[in-house]
């Protein structure tokens, strides 16, 4: 549904997003993650059409944006970074105009199922200038969802919501995946797991990874890794059967320690290969490093 190819955009001697390729399908939530400068915001403005790509082409739905910028945007729901919203206006008669803008046929009606769908009835009559940004948030979505594009590009929707609101929007982004093709841009780790099917991270304006949560995970030496609780005095023992070193994390139960060891083998069949060297393992089970530490690893090269 969307098709990326090579997208770069100079600002001058800035390159800010260098030769980026990727596509997104239909039922798939893209996480766009990348630190502060990556290039996030400039990728989702090019995909919407509101910047010229400096070189490389951007499809929607088959339709080059080139070739077909009106009929592409037809089919795009974009919610920037910071949206200027009317001020003067009360929060429906926004979202009326944007419903016109569109040309919507019915655009009242639509009006009507977007304040529902993102739970606006309560300020619909509240000046835009004067809402909270939670419902500023909402309403911007509301906007960029009412013609139902089947592309959304969502840049750092949850951006300053508390927690309640977070939830509220992920989980709308959720309802709304299963027919749409979506990119989130979000500097929330936690986000990724909760909502993204996938995730690309940009560093510097280059994709890094392009992959899942634990293919991240899998970045950092030791990202994903096994702990096993036995008695110290095993651990020598424990080393030459499992054939790797245990590195201590601290006491474990029944006066065992934890040990941690690198690998991708099962931890219950680690317990059983210790099992038949006659060592007791009270506890075995998997480590994780967290996608912070993960990020961290694959961008510090910005840092
Ligand atoms: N209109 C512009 N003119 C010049 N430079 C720009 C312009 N827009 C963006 N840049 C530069 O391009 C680079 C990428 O910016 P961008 O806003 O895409 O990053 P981002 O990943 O969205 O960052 P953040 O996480 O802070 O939102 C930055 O170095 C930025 O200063
Ligand atoms: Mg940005």
């Amino acid at each position: 549904m969307i098709q990326a190819a090579g997208l770069t955009k100079k600002f001058g001697p800035i390159t800010a997003v260098n030769n980026v390729t990727f596509t997104v399908s239909t039922g798939e939530v893209l996480g766009f993650l990348g630190p502060n400068g990556a290039g996030k915001s400039t990728t989702l403005r090019m995909l919407a059409g509101y910047l010229r790509p400096s070189a490389g082409t951007i499809a929607i739905d088959g339709i080059d944006m080139a070739a077909g910028p009106i009929a592409v945007k037809k089919k795009i729901g974009y919610m920037p970074e910071t949206t200027p919203l009317y001020r003067e206006m009360t929060s429906r008669e926004y979202l009326l105009f944007v419903g016109e803008a569109h040309g919507l046929a019915d655009a009242e009606g639509r009006v009507e199922q977007v304040i529902e769908t993102a739970n606006l009835a309560a300020i619909r009559h509240q000046l835009t200038g004067t809402i909270s940004k939670g419902y500023r948030s909402r309403l911007n979505f509301a906007a960029a969802i009412i013609h139902d594009p089947p592309v959304l590009l969502l840049d750092e929707p949850t951006d300053g919501l508390d927690p309640n609101q977070k939830n509220e929007i992920r989980k709308l982004i959720k309802d709304l995946s299963r027919n749409k093709a979506i990119i989130v841009s979000t500097h929330i780790l936690e986000e990724v797991e909760a909502m993204c099917s996938r995730i690309i991270i940009v560093s510097e304006g280059s994709i890094v990874l392009d992959g899942t949560a634990n293919d991240l995970r899998r970045c950092v030496p030791g990202g994903r890794a096994a702990v096993l609780a036995i008695r110290p005095q095993d651990k020598s023992a424990a080393e030459r059967a499992l054939g790797c070193a245990l590195s201590p994390l601290g006491a474990g139960p029944a006066g065992c320690e934890r040990f941690r060891l690198n690998t991708d083998e099962r931890p219950a069949r680690l317990s059983a290969r210790l099992a038949e060297a006659g060592i007791a393992c009270e506890e075995a089970c998997c480590w994780e490093a967290p996608l912070d530490d993960a990020f961290r690893h694959l961008t510090r090269t910005t840092e």
